[in-house]
């Protein structure tokens, strides 16, 4: 990963890069105006400086965020000025001019960047966009890897902003650990190599670790995790994983879907809707990578995280539609449809906390549905909360963290169709608001927690189909960062 390090004085590097910002709109013509030099805490020299603010009106830079224009210094020290649009000069136009760089700017080894003199924005914005956009998952070596190795940031007082590095620098860390985890093939992930991962993570950040197997999961009566998980050659997984500083007030558990890949079983998807079904877990990933986070920011709230982890398989010994299963804590759900696996899992893992952890607030997140997609694009989770405090705080710490929510109904109009003749519950009852639906069915395993409860689909958000800003095609990471900030306000 790419290294980024605080510096005060000219580090000589080849490579400057200056900031660029939209000029002052001229009084007739605003969209003509060129892009002017943000002023910078360090001067990188005035010669340099009168030379890159007579360059601009040349370049036709507007000073958008991300835009970005190499220039040459032939025999010149730097010998390339980079000037790059940040927009507002906010975090969020800082981490997606960050990530435009990163990327343009692949072939330089090391790079010098100069911030403003209020910096603890831009520098945030700016090292997770680096991190983030140069992102890149491979598995072989074939395509060559980025030479960029090194960002110098330059800054007038590096001690005071260290601590703000090292919140970008462990968020983009575990967003990249969960993007990892989501690329990798599920003929490597399945649910026994999850758990170690998580189990080599967990022993590297000191936090405790409880790896529940088939047999446990039946002991415990975890009948939803076993059902999905019984048509599979590997067995299911329950990770739990606790971070518990001392002094903690706030007890959070966070639970995520972990279907290591999703065939949707005997109810079986058609080949298009199959093929990213590795992408399955990337709820599971966000809240183990948040968890991971949160203990090595040190943050003084308690958290424990649960991943059902289970391949959802075509066999003989697959559960069948119609099948009755019976959830951790004695609730019934017929289900008609294999492939709405994920709340069956779900709902053991919540059931579980509710009645064992007993946690101030509840959090899931899950690529529960497609029509997460339907309803709300390629960008946005879904949000479902009866809490409105809840809703807002996780809507403004997701937002500040540079992803995306919508909150969504929890609309009672649809409570009838979870109704079943044989069981408790309906787990898939065929009608059109799916992502409700599958919020309103995880509610009933919220017992006393139905007001401290959030749900999150996030199938949408959780892969991007191209390279845009911070995000590069493939898993993004959703959630960690928006965990990160709002478990970071909770004390
Ligand atoms: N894993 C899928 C949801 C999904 C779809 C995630 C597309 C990401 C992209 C989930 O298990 C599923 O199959 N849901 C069904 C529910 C239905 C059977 C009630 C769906 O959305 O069609
Ligand atoms: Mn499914
Ligand atoms: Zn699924």
């Amino acid at each position: 990963m790419l290294v980024i390090r605080l510096v005060s004085g000219p580090a000589g590097s080849d490579a400057l890069v200056l900031p660029v910002r939209p000029g002052k709109p001229d009084s007739a013509d605003s969209s003509g105006s060129p892009a002017e030099l943000v002023p910078t805490a360090v001067a990188p020299g005035d010669d340099v400086r009168a030379e890159a603010a007579a360059l601009l009106p040349a370049t036709r830079l507007t000073g958008a965020a991300g835009e970005v224009r190499e220039h040459l210094r032939p025999g010149g020290a730097p010998a390339r000025l980079w000037l790059l649009g940040v927009g507002s000069g906010d975090e969020r136009d800082w981490r997606t001019a960050g990530a435009a760089l990163a990327r343009a700017a692949k072939d330089e080894t090391q790079i010098t960047i100069a911030l403003p003199g209020e910096a603890t924005e831009a520098l945030r914005g700016l090292a997770e966009g680096l991190l983030l956009g140069s992102y890149r998952f491979r598995l072989t070596e074939s395509g060559g890897r980025p030479a960029l190795a090194e960002a110098l940031v330059l800054v007038d007082d590096p001690k005071a902003l260290a601590g703000t590095l090292d919140a970008a620098r462990t968020t983009a860390e575990m967003t990249r650990l969960a993007r990892d985890l989501t690329n990798t093939p599920s003929s490597t992930k399945n649910p026994e190599w999850f758990a170690k991962q998580v189990a080599g993570a967990a022993s590297r950040t000191g936090l405790h670790l409880r790896v529940r197997g088939p047999q446990e999961l039946a002991a415990e009566g975890f009948g939803g995790i076993l059902a999905v998980g019984g048509g599979s050659a590997s067995g299911p997984r329950l990770v739990e994983l606790d971070w518990r500083p001392d002094g903690a007030r706030t007890h959070v558990v966070l639970v995520g879907k972990g279907i290591t890949f999703d065939t949707g079983g005997i109810s079986i998807k058609p080949v298009p809707a199959m093929k990213l079904m590795r992408k399955d877990m990337a709820g599971a990933a966000a809240v183990i990578a948040a968890t991971l986070g949160a203990a090595e920011l040190g943050l003084p709230v308690r958290v424990t995280t649960l991943a059902p982890l289970a391949e959802n398989m075509v066999s003989g010994s697959a559960f069948r539609p119609g099948d009755v299963i019976r959830h951790y804590g004695g609730l019934t759900s017929e289900s008609t449809n294999s492939d709405a696996e994920g709340r069956l899992v779900l709902a053991d893992a919540m059931a579980y906390a509710v009645r064992e952890l007993k946690p101030d607030l509840l959090i899931d997140l899950a690529t529960l549905t497609g029509a997460n997609a339907v309803a709300l694009g390629k960008r946005h989770a879904a949000l479902y909360s009866e809490n409105d405090a809840l809703a807002g705080d996780l809507l403004d710490a997701i937002t500040a963290a540079g992803e995306r929510a919508w909150r969504m109904p929890l609309a009672d109009d649809y409570v009838e169709h979870l109704a079943s003749d044989v069981a408790d519950l309906h787990s898939s009852p065929a009608q059109g608001a799916g992502s409700v639906v599958a919020a309103l069915y995880l509610r009933e395993f919220t017992g006393d927690l139905r007001d401290r409860w959030a749900h999150l689909d996030m199938s949408a958000p959780s892969w991007s189909d191209d390279t845009h800003g911070e995000l590069v095609k493939g898993a993004t990471g959703w959630g960690v960062r928006g965990l990160l900030r709002w478990l970071a306000t909770l004390g």
